[in-house]
């Protein structure tokens, strides 16, 4: 075999995991149909923003431990395939199998006349049972029998954006849902190569393992809509303020502190994308999904309490200059799919306000969005000037070193919106400043 393993898809999941495992010394092939992708790649000119991952392509290209094609077919030159293609939203939340489907169908025929065993191991987020469909598809087109001429397994993956790389090479844990003992060697042998020694292995079935992932993120998701929810309350009384219940509440190890951080609410490809998918898969079963459809409507209404201030405040907002500060769904990406910035920017420019943008690396994707309706200053100094306004969408780091005179000096009026509590209330009382959970 030339290479250990194959990832089909080189997104977010499939390039991070690709260019970690050659890291660790794997021989590593990358499969991605999208020429223009796949030429980026090739020049260690990562598609994706991560932290490290153009140094670690240059040196595994370099090292020959990761190469690359945009031959499906070329899968059969190891015996462990990844699979890492997308798994979109349909309209009704559910998710979309297409890419999965053909690129099952495409290891199927490539896999057919070779006398290997061959491991597929499903690593794009899917609901219970597609495992399922995948062998019998693969059986269907390679005419191949499940646990005798290959295997499947599940292995989801928990990966954080902007942390994609460490993630990767040090996560909490790896869940497998396998079927056979065979599998379970395989994989073990492949992942005791990569990971640290006593690494918490989760053996299980291939459903569980499906729906391991969605309850993790979905429980993730469901944390910051209950945190939300707090905010609200701590908003209407008087001296309430979130980040104290947080910092008590997170003291319960049953609790724990993480994801407990209220704030305009939470976006990325991930939690709005896994949250409907559940809820649609619950639905097949008649299953009632309230408490995940209040996750939902807390989070897609949680950018109103922004208008509620600049109504009280600012009355109108036809004409009133108005500064963002962080357009991607998080910081350290310049990702902004299903940002809540993209929100606030429509229902300003609804209300004819006068936008002014700044994100260190998300501007250029907003602006292929919004084009010249909106303003894209270079720095956060030339972002608030002389704005009436200022809200604070994501919390990059370097927006926290900016001090309450920067904002009284530049600013035409002092309004801040800490839309994510970077600002201690402390510092900022002599301004006109208003924050998420605070009363
Ligand atoms: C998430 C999961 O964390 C990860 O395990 C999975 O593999 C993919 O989905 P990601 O989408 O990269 O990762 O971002 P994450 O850091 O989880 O944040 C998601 C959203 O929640 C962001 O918009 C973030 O601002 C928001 N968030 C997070 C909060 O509002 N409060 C918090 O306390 C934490």
């Amino acid at each position: 075999m030339e290479y250990d393993v194959a990832f089909v898809g080189l997104g977010y999941v499939g390039l991070s995991s690709a260019v970690c495992f050659a890291d660790r010394g794997i021989n590593v092939l990358g499969i991605e149909i999208d020429s223009k992708k796949l030429n980026m790649i090739k020049k260690s000119n990562s598609p994706i923003h991560e932290k490290n991952i153009n140094e670690l392509l240059q040196k595994s290209i370099k090292k020959k431990k990761l190469s690359f094609s945009k031959e499906l077919k070329d899968v059969t030159k190891t015996k462990i395939i990844f699979l890492t293609v997308g798994t979109p939203s349909r309209k009704d939340g559910s998710i979309d199998l297409k890419y999965i489907n053909q690129a099952t169908k495409d290891i199927a025929i490539a896999i057919k006349n070779i006398q290997e065993y061959f491991v597929i191991v499903v690593k794009s987020t899917v609901v219970p049972g597609t495992a399922l469909k995948i062998v019998k598809n693969l059986e269907r087109y390679s005419g191949k029998k499940n646990s005798i001429d290959f295997g499947v397994v599940v292995n989801p993956e928990f990966l954080q954006e902007g942390n994609a790389i460490n993630d990767s090479l040090k996560p909490d844990k790896i869940v497998l849902g396998i079927n056979s003992e065979k599998d379970k060697k395989i994989m073990f042998n492949l992942f005791k190569k990569i990971y640290r020694k006593n690494l918490p292995i989760v053996y299980t079935t291939p459903s569980n393992a499906e729906l391991i992932k969605y309850a993790n993120n979905s429980l993730l998701a469901t944390k910051i809509s209950f945190m939300n929810y707090i905010a609200r309350i701590a908003e209407q009384i008087p001296d309430g303020d979130v980040e104290e219940i947080k910092n008590a509440i997170g003291m319960d190890k049953r609790i724990s502190e993480s994801f407990l951080n209220a704030g305009l609410g939470f976006g990325g490809s991930c939690f709005p994308k896994d949250v409907k998918a559940l809820i649609a898969f619950s639905k097949e079963m008649n299953i009632n999904s309230d408490i995940l459809q209040s996750v939902l409507t807390i989070n897609d209404t949680q950018f109103m309490s922004v208008f509620d201030i600049l109504k009280k405040e600012l009355g109108s907002l036809q004409g009133k200059k108005i500064s963002i500060l962080g357009l991607s769904f998080k910081p350290e990406t310049d990702d902004i799919r299903d940002a809540i910035s993209l929100k606030i920017i429509k229902k300003l420019l609804d209300k004819k306000a006068t936008i002014r943008v700044y994100d260190p690396i998300a501007n250029d994707n907003v602006r292929d969005i919004f084009g010249k309706s909106i303003s894209y200053a270079s720095n956060s100094e030339s972002c608030i000037k002389g704005s009436e306004c200022c809200i604070i969408v994501t919390e990059w780091k370097e927006f926290k070193n900016i001090k309450p005179k920067d904002f009284t000096r530049l600013m035409k009026r002092p309004l801040i919106i800490d839309g994510r509590r970077i600002f201690s209330k402390k510092k900022f009382n002599k301004l006109e400043y208003h924050a998420i959970g605070l009363g």
